[in-house]
């Protein structure tokens, strides 16, 4: 199997980023990680991208002369899939368009539901009985490209914003990849 290459996008934990490397180690798995992004030199997916000698760029801004920076090294790794994991900033639409191929996110809602930021706490509020996560193709409409696959877990009354995350992330860690997979299976 002739593996693609994959850049993954991070802002913070990077635990979405360790589980998709663990991941592309694996034979069969359709990719491997060839580049890191981060938008925070402090995130702690560098050290680990710094561990496991996954070369990373940092990046700062939506200006266009930031993201050519960053295109253009995606152009040099061959990058056939851009994954983002955490990532806290909104690519502009001139990077979708030059990069022209996939680029999808993980969310940590059942989309179209709780779109944004804060979604454990609006998720509580709101008296959900289940939640999940969601992975879709990245379009200009924030958290809004098309679904790839949707998981869930059902929500119990003990549950608080810090188990929900939890869980969350859990299934969010098989689900990454097995997105992946189904993107490249069509
Ligand atoms: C994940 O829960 C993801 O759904 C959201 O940001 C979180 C990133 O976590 N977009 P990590 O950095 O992968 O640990």
């Amino acid at each position: 199997m002739v593996k693609k290459n994959a850049c993954i996008f991070i802002s913070g934990e990077g635990s979405n980023f360790k589980a998709l490397y663990k991941y592309s180690k694996e034979k069969n798995f359709p990719v491997n990680i060839k580049l890191l992004v981060t938008s925070n030199i402090r995130a702690k997916g560098v050290i680990f991208a710094k561990k496991v000698g996954i070369p990373y760029l940092v990046y700062k801004n939506n200006k266009l002369s930031d993201e050519f920076k960053i295109l253009n090294k995606i152009k040099q790794h061959k990058i056939s899939i851009i994954c983002l994991a955490g990532f806290m900033r909104i690519l502009s639409s001139n990077f979708i368009n030059v990069f022209g191929k996939k680029i999808i996110n993980i969310h940590p809602s059942l989309l179209p539901k709780f779109k944004g930021l804060n979604t454990y706490q609006r998720i509580l509020q709101n008296k959900e009985k289940k939640t999940g996560c969601t992975v879709h193709f990245v379009s200009k409409k924030l958290d809004g490209g098309k679904i790839i696959l949707k998981k869930f877990f059902y929500i119990k009354g003990s549950d608080n914003k810090k188990t929900l995350k939890i869980k969350t992330q859990k299934l969010e860690h098989t689900s990454y990849s097995q997105a992946i997979i189904q993107v490249f299976n069509k």
